[in-house]
């Protein structure tokens, strides 16, 4: 049976870009949650693992659990993280991380294009305080606390707003129109996302448009 749009969109989106982050990326994301010795952080989609082994090998964090939906990727990295001694402080799970349980993280990394479930999804499941880091874009209509491109951070509970200029110039550091990060991320090369499911995000979340 073949997949619908709709599908077919989300399964695009959450494929993500193909090559991992290198340890530099994966310090400014530590850098910008400010990880420290009394986090619990979670990689979602932690394909070799490497964020979480920077997190606690570098950062010291207590406990670093790593999500991967593709068995032979999580299969690989459990092996990895057993090889580099580091099983009791770092966990390999797995299975989707839509249906994991997530209470204790303190810092989250999703790397992967957002999905209309993710506001709500990670708004009920996350801890008050706790903190997500996105890359490329923060969620739609969610405000973020920090930045350093190509990662936003933002905080549970979320800060919403419907005011897409004011998001828009937290996205793009600047006062500008829709059209103009429309343009952005048609040009950006390294904005690997579905942009047809960001464009709809965009219209369901600001009624002004
Ligand atoms: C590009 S890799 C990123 C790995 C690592 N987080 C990094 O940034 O270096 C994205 C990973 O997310 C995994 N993934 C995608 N959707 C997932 C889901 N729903 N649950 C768990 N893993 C998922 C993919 O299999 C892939 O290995």
């Amino acid at each position: 049976m073949g997949l619908n749009d709709l599908q077919e969109e989300r399964l695009m989106n959450r494929l993500g870009p193909e090559d991992y982050q290198s340890n530099r990326h994966i310090r400014k994301i530590l850098n910008l949650a400010q990880a420290f010795k009394g986090d619990v952080f979670y990689d979602l989609g932690c394909g070799r693992g490497q964020l979480c082994v920077v997190a606690v090998a570098e950062f010291g964090v207590k406990r670093a659990v790593g999500i991967e939906l593709h068995r032979g990727r999580a299969a690989k990295a459990a092996e990895r993280i057993q090889e580099m001694g580091l099983t009791d402080r770092i966990e390999i799970r797995n299975e989707d991380f839509m249906e994991s349980d997530l209470h204790d993280a303190t810092i989250v990394y999703c790397g992967l294009g957002e999905v209309d479930e993710d506001v709500a999804l990670f708004g009920r499941k996350l801890k008050t305080g706790c903190k997500i880091v996105s890359l490329f874009l923060p969620f739609v209509g969610i405000l973020p606390a920090a930045a350093d491109y190509p990662f936003y951070l933002m905080k549970v509970p979320f800060r919403k707003t419907k005011d897409v200029s004011l998001w828009t110039s937290k996205v793009l550091f600047t006062d500008a129109s829709v059209e103009e990060l429309y343009q952005e991320l048609d040009t950006d090369r390294e904005y690997r996302y579905d942009k047809r499911t960001f464009k709809r995000m965009m219209k369901k979340r600001f009624p002004s448009l």
